[in-house]
């Protein structure tokens, strides 16, 4: 089946195909599919490309003489690498005697990934540091449209906030009997695997791959971190690793593996899976080795231990540091990374231990431990400490460990956010976390500190669960693929305005009509606070059904051995995370937020009944009651969609049918399920309360 375009439909390239392009670049690697791209573009919409590979300071040369004498014949578009532009006069012709254009911008030196934008005399260039920033140097200029190809852009440097941007496929090799072929997988099956064997649709892979390159993704783990039965990708099947890292390595995107701690035991036939012992060691060096030897530019292993179940060093005594470095040491050789999740918590609770806190699990397992990973060793961190909420509070563990790498882990997959069914553009709430700054004001925000900005100056970076698989629009709802662009424009730059992201994707994908992009405003813009009104109330959290984890069931997970509880009962909710009287969560914060949380008259509302249990009678620093909040926001949450879905329907005709069908069929799923939301939801707390709703409206009792 042909997938959908998604943001790279031909029509996004007909403002660069019809100018005449220059390109001084190779014809291999990442370089060849800027060629390609170029030249499909030109083929299909008027233009012209030449390409010069041999000597590009003497096509420069040429290009300074043709200025002076007939600029006519200068190119719309000269694309190159710096390394083979200086020696040749200025990088740019129209900027030949400047000393503020792109020679300036770039006396620095760019980084591989880095590039120059600008556009003097009626030329238009970029300039890169290497393929891979002449890869995102164009898909710069196809964001641009027609705006990349009028009057002049000073010279802008483009650098990635982040080094590692990437994404984290819960792909399993064979279908799971519970989770089925991709875990949290709301778009059909794996693009990878079908049931077992490698999926025969190369052109799919390769497909996502040059979206995934267009936004600036550059690593891509390819299995589930529960791993299972796709240990053997390390082994015996590595094959299969080898010619996905074949198609993601033209588009700039290392390759990553889920890898079992247990495997020397099930691969290796060892009798020990002990990080300390020289066994086990050995053989996490040999099979590093023969990955290398296939895949030289392998990106490394990402490893869920000790947590839901999963293998890990706790079993022999020994802890995350000790596991994470016997991997780290057989990559380190290969210049490959472990990435090492801080996913940790008990998972067999019971509801009645009010002193086990799931919240504070990840600190005061891995806090302990900063300063002792090696430093191919990067800590993923997921951005709540629960799990992937569509409210919680921000990791604290992501301010204490200055001595250690770490990544920030989001899940585009929408497990908790409407599962690909409802429309929740999620670039707004990644934005607002990217954004926090745990120190207050004046220090760095969570994008900050990934980036190496934090108090230890460590890098790490971003990654996030995809939402990809083989549905023909790729993420089940049409509307999801903005939350897979979001992501990779984010993360790329976290300062970029969440709604111009959404605006630029409208338009690539849509094309440039004012009506669609302001109806798909409409409809997205703020679908994410929309969602969060109509589920789970002042980030209490999982109120969802256990296991499937959609549709709303409150007391679902409330005695159940997963330490996500809300405390509900008849006086009140919410959990007491204080240090006066609670779990002391909120005490692995830094100043000002440990304060701030600790006490109900500063704590935000939004974050309440995270950090305190309260009446239902305590009023909101809103100024309503806990409870006539619940039932308001319920109530508003479900007339959003409402107005949301009439939104959609006036873009009828103006969006292509099957995207329309698909996105009116499922925004009928979402007012149903929000409508169950609420009712639930209302009427669960209208009997635990008694408390009837000031405004009279029907709420079942
Ligand atoms: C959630 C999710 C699981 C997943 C886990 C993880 O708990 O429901 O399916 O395995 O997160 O991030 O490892």
């Amino acid at each position: 089946m042909t997938a959908h375009a998604a943001w790279l439909p031909p029509a996004a390239f007909a403002p660069l195909g019809a100018q005449r392009t220059l390109l001084l670049a190779d014809d291999d690697g990442v370089a060849r599919t800027v060629r390609d791209e170029v030249t499909r573009a030109v083929s299909a919409f008027g233009g012209t490309l030449r390409t010069d590979d041999d000597a590009p300071s003497l096509v420069l040369a040429e290009l300074a003489a043709a200025e002076r004498s007939a600029p006519e014949a200068l190119p719309d578009v000269v694309a190159g690498l710096l390394e083979d532009a200086v020696g040749g006069g200025s990088a740019v012709p129209g900027e030949a005697a400047s000393s503020s254009g792109p020679d300036a911008v770039v006396d620095a030196g760019l980084e591989p990934e880095d590039f120059v934008l600008a556009r003097s005399g009626g030329v238009t260039a970029v300039l890169a540091g290497g393929p891979h920033g002449l890869l995102y140097g164009l898909h710069e200029v196809v964001r641009r449209g027609a705006g990349a190809f009028v009057g002049e852009i000073a010279a802008e440097r483009h650098s990635p906030a982040q080094s590692l941007r990437m994404l984290d496929h819960w792909d399993n090799l064979h279908v799971h009997p519970v989770m089925g072929q991709v875990e949290r997988g709301y778009a059909g099956g794996s693009i990878f695997w079908v049931d077992g064997e490698p999926n025969p649709d190369r052109e799919r892979i390769a497909a996502y791959a040059r979206l995934l390159g267009s936004i600036g993704v550059n690593a891509v783990a390819v299995n589930n971190v529960n791993v299972g039965s796709a240990a053997v990708l390390l082994t015996e099947r590595l094959g299969d690793v080898v010619d996905l890292a074949d198609i993601f390595r033209a588009h700039g995107i290392a390759t990553y593996l889920s890898v079992s701690f247990a495997s020397p035991v099930h691969l290796g036939g060892l009798d020990t899976a002990d990080p300390l012992d020289e066994r086990v060691a050995a053989w996490w060096a040999d099979a590093a080795s023969a990955v290398y030897e296939r895949i030289p530019d392998f990106g490394g292993f990402l490893v869920k231990a000790d947590s839901e179940g999963q293998p890990g060093p706790f079993t022999y005594g020994r802890d995350h540091a000790d596991g994470a470095n016997v991997l780290a040491r057989a990559l380190a050789p290969h210049g490959g990374t472990v990435l090492w999740r801080a996913f940790v918590y008990n998972h067999t609770q019971d509801w009645r231990d009010r002193s086990t806190d799931r919240a504070r699990a990840a600190f005061d397992h891995f806090t302990p431990l900063d300063g002792k990973f090696d430093d191919n060793v990067v800590v993923q961190v997921k951005h709540g400490p629960l799990d992937f909420q569509v409210r919680e509070a921000v990791s604290p563990v992501l301010a204490a460990m200055p001595r250690t790498r770490l990544a920030v882990e989001l899940q585009v997959t929408q497990e908790y956010t409407g599962q690909q069914k409802h429309v929740c553009y999620l670039g707004e709430q990644w934005s607002e976390l990217l954004g926090f700054r745990p120190w207050g004001e004046a220090g760095t925000d969570l994008a900050g500190i990934a980036a190496g900005h934090g108090p230890g100056g460590r890098r790490g970076g971003i990654a996030a669960v995809s939402n990809v698989g083989t549905d023909e629009f790729w993420t089940g709802h049409p509307l999801a693929q903005a939350n897979l662009y979001a992501f990779g424009r984010l993360v790329w730059d976290a300062s970029l305005d969440p709604l111009a992201i959404l605006d630029e994707w409208a338009t690539l994908t849509f094309g440039a009509d004012d009506d669609v992009r302001a109806g798909l405003r409409e409809v997205m813009a703020g679908s994410w606070l929309t969602y969060e009104k109509y589920t789970a109330p002042l980030g209490v959290c999982f109120m969802v059904t256990p296991g499937t984890h959609y549709g709303p069931s409150v007391d679902g997970y409330e005695y159940s051995p997963w330490g996500t509880y809300h405390f509900a009962d008849r006086e009140g909710i919410g959990v007491d995370r204080t240090v006066a009287t609670g779990t002391g969560f909120a005490g692995q914060y830094p100043e000002p937020w440990r304060s701030t949380y600790e006490s109900l008259e500063t704590c935000p509302d939004e974050l309440l009944l995270f950090f305190h249990h309260v009446p239902y009678t305590h009023v909101l620093r809103s100024g309503v009651t806990v409870v006539q909040h619940i039932y308001d926001t319920h109530f508003e949450g479900v007339e959003e969609v409402e107005a949301r879905a009439a939104a959609w329907e006036r873009l009828e005709g103006r969006v292509p049918a099957d995207v329309d069908a698909r996105v009116r069929a499922l925004l009928a799923e979402q007012l149903r399920s929000a409508r169950e939301w609420r009712d639930q939801v209302n009427t669960s707390f209208l009997r635990r309360s008694g408390i009837p709703d000031e405004r009279g409206r029907t709420i079942f009792p």
